[in-house]
């Protein structure tokens, strides 16, 4: 742990592969944090079963791995971060039922992702889509966090985050405090990125790129050869024109432009003025080759670390203990406060 150093926290869901969305939104930007702030990044299990969906085990256990092997190799060090996964520390799914106890169904209910996701699940609705948000805000508060990197599509999360955290720290203050002294929690800021926050879908540039999204060639995943980029970018959608317009852009030539700028590190007018007035394959087979040069490292560094169990486990011991550590006393403080009877 650093002293002194404002908390830096975020983590993706082991669920299938991770993505070029969840790369360029969230797991590229952590990187850069990592020697100013004190820094937890994780793979969120827990998260992964709300689906109601029964995922093979042994799937679920080697798309853990991954991801945090994932994380490895975009460069996530677990010498200055602590890497964990969340089921290895209960004290998540413990805090998340204290924040389910003071949540309404009225503000879980406005959820935009619950909205779209039970609208998808027919007649069985499991309740932990419902009660989701409450667990990632239990993974934010039990480490005091400050800042939260994640994409455009968790902003909602995070202001029902910080709600709950300005609403327990009004229920449970300390005794004999004055009103707004040493507050339970820290209300925690979202940091969304101006480019890569919401990368879409190659077959519809209106839809965000998902890893649900059952459509062949809509996500490129970061364990993909070279060759299945070359061809999922050469398929993606855009419209019927032929050449790029200054003036317009469809959504999905929008996204091939968004993620070459991402990637860049340029501006998106930037990038777009070097394909005005080019055909689209272009620009489809340029996106195609910026991806592979960013991410086919990666994906080569990803598959070495995950040869390496025994390194990858010690890891996640150093990581875990530490963890434990810091959640623990965070959850003793609010059993404290709430008045549970602790050893
Ligand atoms: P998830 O895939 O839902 O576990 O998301 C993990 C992280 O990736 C979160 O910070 C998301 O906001 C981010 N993310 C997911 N999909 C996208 C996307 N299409 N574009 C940008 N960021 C994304
Ligand atoms: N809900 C996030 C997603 O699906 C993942 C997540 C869970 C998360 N807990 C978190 C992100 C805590 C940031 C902080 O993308």
């Amino acid at each position: 742990m650093n002293h002194g150093k404002k908390v830096v926290l975020s983590a993706v869901q082991p669920t299938n592969q991770i993505h070029i969305g969840n790369y360029l939104g969230a797991i590229k930007n952590w990187v850069q944090y990592q020697n100013d702030y004190d820094c937890l990044f994780f793979a969120v299990d827990l998260h992964s079963i709300t689906s109601g969906k029964v995922i093979d085990p042994k799937e679920l256990r080697e798309n853990t791995y991954r991801a945090i092997a994932t994380y490895v190799a975009c460069g996530i060090d677990p010498n200055k971060s602590t890497l964990f996964i969340q089921s290895q520390v209960p004290q998540h799914a413990e805090l998340a039922w204290v924040l389910t106890c003071n949540s309404s169904m009225g503000e879980l209910s406005r959820m935009t992702q619950y909205k779209d996701k039970s609208q998808k699940a027919g007649a069985h609705i499991p309740a932990g889509l419902f009660t989701y948000p409450v667990l990632m805000a239990s993974d934010i508060l039990l480490y005091n966090t400050h800042l939260v990197p994640v994409g455009e599509d968790q902003k909602q999360h995070l202001e029902l985050t910080r709600d709950i955290a300005e609403r327990m720290n009004y229920n449970y203050q300390l005794e004999g405090a004055k009103t707004g002294e040493k507050p339970l929690f820290v209300v925690p800021e979202p940091m969304i990125q101006k480019t890569g926050a919401r990368i879409m879908s190659l077959q519809d540039g209106d839809v965000k790129m998902s890893k649900s999204d059952p459509t062949a060639g809509a996500c490129v995943f970061l364990n993909d050869s070279d060759k299945e980029i070359e061809k999922k970018f050469k398929r993606a959608v855009t419209d019927s024109g032929t050449e790029v317009k200054a003036e317009e852009q469809s959504s999905g030539l929008r996204n091939l432009l968004q993620i070459q700028a991402c990637i860049l590190g340029e501006e998106y007018n930037a990038v777009l003025s070097r394909y005005v007035g080019k055909q689209y394959g272009y620009l489809k087979v340029d996106t195609a080759h910026i991806v592979i040069n960013a991410i086919g490292p990666i994906r080569e560094k990803t598959e070495e670390i995950l040869k390496d169990r025994t390194e990858l486990d010690r890891i996640l011991k150093v990581g875990r203990e530490a963890a434990r550590a810091r959640a623990e006393k965070q959850l003793n403080e609010v059993y404290k406060r709430i008045g549970f009877i602790r050893e």
